[in-house]
């Protein structure tokens, strides 16, 4: 199959990079990084969660980031919502300050599905289901995240049948889009390709992602893998920034500069500035006071110091 020819990326850095951060944000600073993100040239940016704040107290200031953000046209914003009560948070305000997508986020491990969400797959299938359907009735995009689909911190292994059975659940309840999440970063290529592919039993290539933590370097690798399966979007983590706070040990997302940069030297088009997302991922890292997470910006960078 040929490689496609466009590929769409989502950065999911302001939420997933920055939940996982021990020190404050300002919001300032969270709407800052969405704005030099999209004039980079990103077309979607996953903003926040509406998750509870005794969990994740860094995502506490969700609405005040949702209604700080200058929206450009062409630019769709997500936000997590794991329930009905963070559906109902993230629309309560005026319609300019709501989400273009949400997303529920399931796992394909009963225990990581208890550390993160606190229920049981089946429980939280339950929990998504008003959710998705209030979503599509407001006219918002759901989207699904499928975390370790191809190892879990707790139950190690994932058989792809289980991603395949978590897939047909969201895929019953009206989830739009699915992604494969390698939360804990220890996929491979092939394990990835069969986690892709029990997905695609269920949903169309155009509508499943690829969402790849990079705490065993593979990320790239298996973003390659995917593309040769023909899936076309990513998520990616402007810096390498992240982790989950549920999954001990776990890095961020591979980085978008990384992703970037191979997509680019393969020929294949991003719409994004890479000088312009470098310096997106310079402004967050000198933010939090530490070197950027990706290879690419750091030779970049080290280059630009001549
Ligand atoms: P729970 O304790 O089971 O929920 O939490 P509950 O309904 O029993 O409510 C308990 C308390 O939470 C109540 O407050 C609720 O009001 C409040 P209290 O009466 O004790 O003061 N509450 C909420 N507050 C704000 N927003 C909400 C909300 N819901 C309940 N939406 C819940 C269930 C899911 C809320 C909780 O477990 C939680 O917030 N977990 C955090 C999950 C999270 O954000 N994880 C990280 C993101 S997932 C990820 O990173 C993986 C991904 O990147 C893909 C990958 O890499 O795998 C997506
Ligand atoms: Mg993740």
């Amino acid at each position: 199959m040929p490689l496609p020819s466009r590929v769409k990326i989502v950065d999911v850095g302001p939420r997933d990079g920055l939940q996982n951060e021990k020190q404050a944000v300002p919001a300032a600073v969270k709407i800052e990084l969405v704005h030099r993100l999209q004039d980079a040239g990103l077309k979607e940016i996953e903003v926040t969660s509406y998750v509870s704040p005794k969990w994740v107290p860094q995502m506490g200031d969700n609405a005040e980031v949702m209604a700080g953000i200058r929206r450009q046209p062409g630019v769709r914003y997500s936000v997590l919502t794991p329930n009905l009560k963070g559906f109902e948070a993230a629309i309560a305000g005026p319609r300019a300050t709501w989400p273009d997508e949400i997303v529920v986020f399931g796992a394909a491990s009963e225990a990581f599905s208890q550390k993160n969400i606190n229920c049981s797959i089946a429980e939280s299938i339950e929990r998504f289901a008003p959710v998705a359907e209030a979503a599509r009735d407001q006219g918002i995009y759901v989207r699904g995240a499928m975390s370790c689909t191809v190892g879990c911190p707790y139950e190690g292994d994932i058989a792809p049948e289980r991603v395949g059975y978590l897939a047909g659940l969201m895929k019953g309840i009206g989830v739009q889009h699915v992604g494969v999440a390698d939360t804990i970063g220890v996929g491979t290529p092939r394990k990835v390709q069969a986690a892709i592919e029990a997905t695609l039993r269920h949903y169309a290539v155009d509508d499943v992602s690829g969402h790849f933590h990079d705490t065993y370097g593979q990320a790239l690798a298996n973003t390659l893998a995917a593309l040769e399966l023909g899936v076309w979007q990513y998520d990616t983590s402007v810096a390498g920034l992240g982790g989950c706070p549920y999954a001990k040990g776990a890095t961020g997302n591979v980085a978008t500069e990384d992703v970037v940069y191979m997509l680019h030297g393969m020929g294949i088009d991003t719409g994004i500035d890479l000088d312009q997302l470098i310096d997106a991922g310079q402004y967050i890292s000198d933010f939090l006071g530490r070197k950027s997470n990706s290879r690419v910006a750091t030779a970049v960078l080290n280059k630009r110091a001549g």
